[in-house]
């Protein structure tokens, strides 16, 4: 049985004060929800903690990024196992935005994902494909490899810590989605790697992203093979990002 997730990452947006009325609203609408779904807010890290404090058991936390190591002379970068001692459950890894502005690798990715993994947290390992490589036709080779370079060192017990989300990079933040029948095909592309590589495929949850919105969410997830949302924009109105957690079947 796979966990259904909604994972709201508010990237550099936010205060203290969007902190105390979103979650605060979140939670109370959230309560009388039966759908199963599992729900992360992903806010700055400074602001993670103010988080926990306020989002009560029905609501997870998660980072945006941790770095490559356990500790030591890394000025600016925050450990996977700080991220779990404050409270977090999840972190990203690899979002298309670390990849593109900041230059970050499939091998980084990689060693982000076997940190992540060892301190306990679970992984939303991000993947997704350039409007460029996808009008040349490259889109499932594209996110194959990625996926395929980012889960190399996941050891058979640590499958149940993975999540991928497959964010086409042209549909991030651009108001464009993905077909339900583009994004289905890809996820089931993802699946069957994961299968191939040995993992219970089945048992992994896949989510999509890029542009879901409280109007378009639906038609998402009803596809076989998607089993939640990666939401940006839309995770900053509790309204939005309420109706979109209620989307899922
Ligand atoms: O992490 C979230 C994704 O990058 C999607 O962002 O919903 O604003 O397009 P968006």
């Amino acid at each position: 049985m796979r966990r259904k997730i909604v994972a709201g990452n508010w990237k550099m947006n936010g205060s203290k004060d969007l902190v105390s009325s979103l979650v605060g609203q979140v939670r109370s609408e959230l309560a009388p929800l039966d759908n199963g779904v599992e729900v992360v807010i992903i806010p700055p890290a400074l602001y993670v903690s103010d988080v926990v404090a306020l989002a009560g058991s029905q609501i997870a936390v998660g980072v945006q990024n941790v770095a490559c190591w356990d500790s030591g002379a890394y000025t600016g970068e925050i450990a996977a196992g700080m991220a779990r001692d404050a409270g977090c459950s999840y972190t990203l890894v690899g979002h298309s935005e670390r990849r593109q502005l900041f230059g970050e690798t499939d091998s980084q990715v990689a060693a982000k994902v076997d940190r992540a993994l060892a301190s306990g947290l679970g992984a939303v390992i991000c993947v997704g494909e350039t409007l460029e490589e996808r009008e040349a036709g490259k889109a499932e080779e594209v996110v194959s490899a990625q996926v395929r370079k980012a889960v190399a060192d996941v050891g058979a017990e640590q499958w149940q810590q993975v999540v991928v989300a497959y964010e086409p990079v042209w549909a991030i933040g651009t108001g464009k989605t993905a077909t339900t029948e583009d994004a289905q095909a890809m996820h089931a592309s993802i699946r069957a790697v994961l299968m191939s590589l040995g993992a219970p495929a089945d048992e992994v949850s896949l989510l999509y992203g890029g542009s879901v919105k409280a109007d378009n969410a639906a038609a998402l997830f009803a596809q076989p093979d998607i089993d939640g949302g990666l939401i940006g924009g839309a995770s900053l109105s509790a309204k939005d990002f309420v109706s979109i957690c209620r989307a899922l079947p």
